[in-house]
């Protein structure tokens, strides 16, 4: 018989991995204390946007295979398996992670396991939780020393998550048993049949693992982002620069694009969490590497901010700016942490009128910035604009047509914070471009334009 499966919290992590595990043909019971989430999971709704999870949800949640509860005591004793996901931000002080939501569920959950069972961690926590979380639990459930833990860390991008889910990369498992370990080979059976390599360790490399993927992919960005300050020193152009490197199949090509920075839910605080656990384990050269990541990427949205305001003669105030994306990257509605709003939220505190155009997140960051103007639609937003700022590169914007663009605003005067677009067709256009690592490039006169009077 499939073991049973709890999800607990489900959030973007969790309420994609629990129609995965449905997907893949278990028995899934998701939980949660926001009661309203859970109604809604319940109904088959996804509160947020994510392409192809809308459907596995309704699909799983009408068979009956995918429930949802806000009662430990009901997933307790439904589930042989109890996946971890809930969520563990920033705290305030000194960015370490706040992990009161995994202590809160550890603590309302193990009350209740009065029989053998296995608890997965899945949420983004400092090397040493997990061997901290074996004590409570075991000292907190009826069953004791008979209720196991294992660390199985979650590497899903947002707006890719159930493919993620269905086809990872890898998995990783860290455990102290081998019964943990042929738990979890049963759980992810079918996907390592299709070749995904499946890693086994113990706890601390498991969380250590992806910390360190995370903190990877940073520094990657914030590296390019460094060059891209050379460039510019030099003339040199970033653009070039990443593909050029990126051949070396030893570097690669990806997330070398230079730009605004990276921003979400993830990257920043992981970023942040695994310099002060670091600094705690005398980490001194890591801390010392991922503190110059984060400065670099904080760095990478003035100089976009000082690149607007020089575009525009050295004031920002009375200034009417176009910010095009809200979004902390495209294809989501997700503005935790996105650069694209603080840029926008910034320029107007310096007295810009910020008009903030994004295909998807206006909601989400109406919500987050109230204090911000969000359009409609690209036309209305670059309306009489002074200046347009294209800081998340989302495809309408990349599709957009230069020529028709350059009719509606004030002066077209572009700056592409995430070089996303052909700055040759909007220089040809009549658009000056500046980009972060780029030189600027002047607007030419297009030959249909009207003689200037
Ligand atoms: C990231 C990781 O990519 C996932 O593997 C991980 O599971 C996830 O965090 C998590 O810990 O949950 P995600 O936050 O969805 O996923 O977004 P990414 O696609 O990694 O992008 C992060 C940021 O970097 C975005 O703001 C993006 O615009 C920026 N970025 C990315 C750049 O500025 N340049 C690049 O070349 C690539």
């Amino acid at each position: 018989m499939k073991p049973k499966i709890s999800v607990l919290g489900t959030g973007y992590l969790g309420a994609t991995h629990a129609a995965g595990l449905a997907e893949m043909g278990f028995e899934v019971i998701g939980l949660d204390v926001d009661a309203e989430k859970i109604a809604k999971l319940a109904r088959g709704e996804v509160p947020f946007h994510e392409p192809g999870l809308g459907a596995l949800m309704r699909t799983h949640t009408a068979s009956g295979r995918l429930r949802f509860t806000t009662d430990y005591a009901q997933a307790a004793a439904f589930a042989d398996i109890h996946f971890l996901a809930v969520g563990t931000p920033q705290s305030a002080d000194d960015g370490a992670a706040d992990l009161r939501y995994v202590d809160a569920a550890i603590d309302a959950l193990a009350p209740h396991l009065t029989r053998p069972c296995l608890v997965v961690g899945k949420s983004t926590v400092p090397v040493g939780t997990a061997a901290r979380l074996v004590d409570r639990l075991v000292s907190l459930a009826p069953a004791g020393g008979t209720v196991d833990l294992a660390w199985n860390p979650e590497f899903l991008r947002e707006g890719h998550a159930v493919d993620d889910t269905l086809r990872p990369d890898r998995i990783v498992v860290g455990v102290r048993s081998d019964i943990a370990e042929k738990l979890l080979r049963e759980v992810y059976a079918g996907i390592v049949e299709r070749g995904t390599p499946f890693l086994v360790t113990d706890l601390a490399t498991a969380e250590l693992v992806k910390t360190a993927a995370n903190s990877f992919l940073a520094t990657k960005i914030s590296f390019i982002n460094a060059m891209a300050e050379l460039c510019e020193a030099t003339g040199g152009d970033v653009t070039t620069l990443a593909r050029a490197i990126g051949h070396d199949a030893r570097i690669g090509p990806r997330f070398l694009n230079a730009g605004v920075g990276f921003g979400g839910g993830c990257l920043p605080k992981d970023v942040r969490a695994f310099r002060a656990r670091a600094r705690q384990l005398g980490g001194e050269g890591a801390a010392a590497l991922l503190s110059q990541v984060d400065a670099i990427n904080l760095r990478a949205r003035d100089r976009v901010l000082d690149m607007a305001r020089d575009t525009l003669g050295g004031e920002l105030a009375g200034r009417r700016i176009a910010v095009l994306g809200a979004a902390f990257k495209p294809d989501t509605d997700d503005v935790r942490d996105s650069p694209a709003l603080d840029v926008a939220a910034r320029a107007a505190r310096a007295g810009a009128e910020v008009v903030v155009y994004d295909p998807m997140a206006a909601g989400a960051g109406a919500v987050a910035r109230p204090e911000l103007d969000f359009a409609t639609s690209l036309e209305s937003a670059v309306t009489g604009a002074d200046l347009v700022m294209l800081l998340t590169e989302w495809e309408e914007f990349r599709l957009a047509d230069p020529r028709r663009l350059a009719t509606l605003v004030r002066t077209p005067r572009l700056v592409d914070g995430r070089n996303a677009l052909d700055h040759q067709a909007w220089a040809a256009a009549g658009w000056s471009v500046r980009a972060p690592g780029r030189a600027p490039l002047a607007g030419q006169i297009p030959f249909d334009a009207p003689e200037a009077a």
